[in-house]
């Protein structure tokens, strides 16, 4: 009786300790330092490519930060938004919210490369895209939080999820909750997640509907908007996504909703008499507030279905599986 009681306990601590070292690896483990020792330059590599990028070209901060976002909302941040389409292969690239649009993979591919000559295969073009997306927001003078790391690359992608989960710019405001909420991130998210539109441009085709036929709009604003953007035709003319300060990453983008001056349909609906107007007229009067919620918010939207310890690869070129 003794004994078999002593075996039952004998089981259930050799029961505990298997799931003691099986569920830390089971887990989604990210970590600051996760390139410490293997390649200790990578922090550094990324940021002065990421401010060189910017330098030349303003715009290519916001783009890169863009890149991001539709990598992490298809699939989870695995890079899968970089693959390209090969002959028996289709990537996201060709997604109605990517295609004609996305920019800045030529600066992904040189930083893969640099770090392919300094520590060949270790660090993953999906951690590349979240360090290069706060060093973008850095250096157009926003915020700085530190990057969990160790995200791995993805062998798939799809284009179907592209197609249905990135959000779209005729959406509504409850349509645009209801995209962020199946990833995981709250209403407070996605607001704080919009303001990236303080940098970076949209093409007619994307605002074209709201600066034509909507009300909640500033008249001169429209106005001076449609002389830009024909009513038919051309739809690639492009237009800063925040008209006062376009290429600096601050809290102007609320200002402008709440002046009914936000460039597209999506934008304005996040102030336009719903829930999300207090947060949108907070952020407007709180820089500190925008920043700090921006940070918290970009951190966990990094965390969305990563791919962690053996799951996936390292790809040597981020355009291609290994
Ligand atoms: C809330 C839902 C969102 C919608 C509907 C949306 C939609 C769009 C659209 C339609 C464009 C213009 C694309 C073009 O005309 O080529 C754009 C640009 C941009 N978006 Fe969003 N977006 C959203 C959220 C986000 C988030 C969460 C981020 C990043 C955290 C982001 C970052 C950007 C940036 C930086 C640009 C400018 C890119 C450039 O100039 O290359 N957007 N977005
Ligand atoms: C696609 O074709 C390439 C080159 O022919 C081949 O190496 C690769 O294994 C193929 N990939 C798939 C997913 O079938
Ligand atoms: C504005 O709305 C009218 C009526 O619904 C529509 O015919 C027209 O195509 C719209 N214009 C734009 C630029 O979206």
């Amino acid at each position: 009786m003794a004994a078999e009681y002593s075996g039952h306990r004998c089981r259930h601590f050799l029961l505990f300790l298997a799931l003691a070292t099986i569920l830390p690896a089971s887990r989604a483990q990210l970590s600051p330092t996760f390139y410490g020792s293997s390649c200790p330059a990578a922090l550094l590599t990324i940021r002065t490519a990421v401010r060189a990028a910017v330098a030349l070209d303003a715009r290519t901060g916001g783009s890169l930060l863009r890149l991001h976002f539709h990598d992490c909302f298809v699939q989870g941040c695995d890079a899968s938004v970089l693959l390209d389409d090969t002959g028996n292969f289709t990537g996201e690239k060709g997604a109605g919210p990517n295609a004609g649009s996305l920019r800045g993979f030529g600066v992904i591919d040189t930083i893969k490369a640099l770090l392919e000559v300094l520590c060949p295969r270790t660090v993953s073009c999906a951690d590349i895209l979240a360090v290069a997306a706060r060093d973008s927001v850095v250096a157009l003078g926003g915020p700085s939080w530190t990057v969990q790391l160790g995200r791995r690359d993805s062998t798939t992608a799809s284009l179907s999820t592209a197609n249905t989960d990135l959000p779209s710019p005729a959406s509504s405001l409850s349509t645009l909750l209801a995209a962020f909420a199946r990833k995981g991130l709250s209403s407070t998210d996605m607001v704080a997640l919009s303001g990236a539109h303080t940098v970076g441009q949209a093409q007619c085709q994307n605002f074209r509907a709201r600066i034509y036929n909507e009300t909640n709009i500033d008249p001169s604003f429209a106005a001076s908007r449609r002389a830009g953007c024909p009513a038919t035709g051309g739809g690639g003319a492009l237009a800063p996504l925040d008209a006062s300060t376009p290429n600096a990453f601050d809290n102007a983008y609320y200002g402008g909703l709440v002046a009914q001056r936000g460039l597209m349909h999506s934008d304005q609906q996040l102030f336009s008499g719903g829930s999300t107007d207090g947060q949108v007229r907070s952020y407007a009067a709180s820089p500190a507030q925008f920043r700090s919620d921006f940070a918290a918010a970009m951190v966990r939207m990094g965390g969305i279905g990563v791919l962690t310890g053996s799951s996936g690869q390292v790809r040597r070129n981020c355009r291609r599986m290994n």
